[in-house]
Parts: structure tokens; sequence; C-alpha cells
């Protein structure tokens, strides 16, 4: 397992992801614990995005419920029932990545933090499921563009592609 992240020099984000995908999956490669891989997939982020927060919604019944997380305190449920709320619904909903360029533009948005401007939400999805959305806020407008969606739908690709053989009994509590 790497000890340590190797970033590239280059400010292209396309590279970035390219560099990243290949050390997450090293990471998460014979890891059944979902804390554990959902935990070392937000560092691996918000250490190489930079971004204020980064972290994971674990879908449940009627809400997403906050999982493992890099950055400031967050809201802890986001309700789906009766209807789904913010950016982290709507993506759950949608079965879509969610771009938001300006968060106050954004009705519904749900403000953890006044410092995001920006906001980008991923769905994991598995099987017909979504069974968690990953959820990225940066402090500066419009941080998020079209390498973000390719190279974070691939970061929750492989999780998700690993997510049935992570059931042990320690894991219960995200099912
Ligand atoms: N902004 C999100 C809520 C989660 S926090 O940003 C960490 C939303 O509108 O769903």
């Amino acid at each position: 397992m790497a000890e340590e992240l190797i970033l590239p020099e280059s400010a292209d984000r396309a590279e970035l992801y390219a560099a990243l995908l290949p050390q997450l999956a090293a990471l998460v490669e014979g890891e059944c614990n979902r804390v554990a891989n959902l935990a070392n997939a937000a560092a691996v982020l918000h250490t190489a995005l930079g971004s204020l927060w980064t972290g994971f919604y674990i879908a449940e019944e009627t809400s997403l419920v906050l999982g493992p997380f890099q950055g400031p305190i967050a809201c802890t449920r986001i309700p789906l029932k009766p209807a789904p709320k913010g950016v982290c619904g709507a993506a759950w909903k949608q079965r879509q990545t969610v771009v938001v360029p300006d968060v106050d533009a954004f009705p519904g948005h749900i403000a953890c933090s006044s410092l995001s401007r920006s906001e980008i939400v991923v769905p994991l999805i598995v099987g017909a499921n979504v069974v968690t959305v990953l959820d990225i806020d940066s402090a500066e407008l419009d941080a998020f563009g079209e390498e973000d969606v390719a190279g974070l739908e691939a970061v929750c690709a492989l999780l998700a592609r690993d997510w049935d053989q992570a059931a042990t009994a320690a894991n219960d509590g995200l099912n």
C-alpha cells in the first residue's frame, strides 16, 4: 500500500486525475471496509484538489448521512424524503453528477459553510442504487469543470466496483 501520495507538478486537472486513480486503486485494493476506503478517498481528493470540503454522504432510507470527510464540520443528515434536499439530494435523485458553479444560484443549496462558492456532487452507483454521493465544495466560484466530472466519476466508479465486496460486520452501519 502506498504511504505517500505522489502528485504531478503540472496544474492540469486531467493529468492530476490520471495520477490519482492508480494510487487510489492501490489504496483500496484488497480492503473490504467501506469506511476505510471512503476515508482514504476523501483524504486523497482533499489533498490533491485543495478544496474547502471533501466527503461522502451515505444513502439511508430517508436521508443521506454524513460519512468520511475532510474539512470543516458539516451537516449530519440531508433529507431524501418527502423530497430530496440540496445539491446532494439532487445528484442522488437524478443519479447524475451535479456541478454548481455558484451555490447562491442553486435553489435549495444547503450551506454547511458560508465560505463555499461552488460545488460538485457525484453519485456512487451500485446496481440500481445510489449508495453514496461524493461532495466537494470550493471556496472559489466555478471551480469544477469537465475534467473534474470525468475524473471524479472515475473515482466513484472505482469505489463502486468494490462496494459489494465490502461487507464485514464493521460496515453494517453503512448498509
Ligand atoms: N451543500 C450540500 C450540503 C453538504 S455540505 O456542502 C458539506 C448540499 O447542498 O447538498
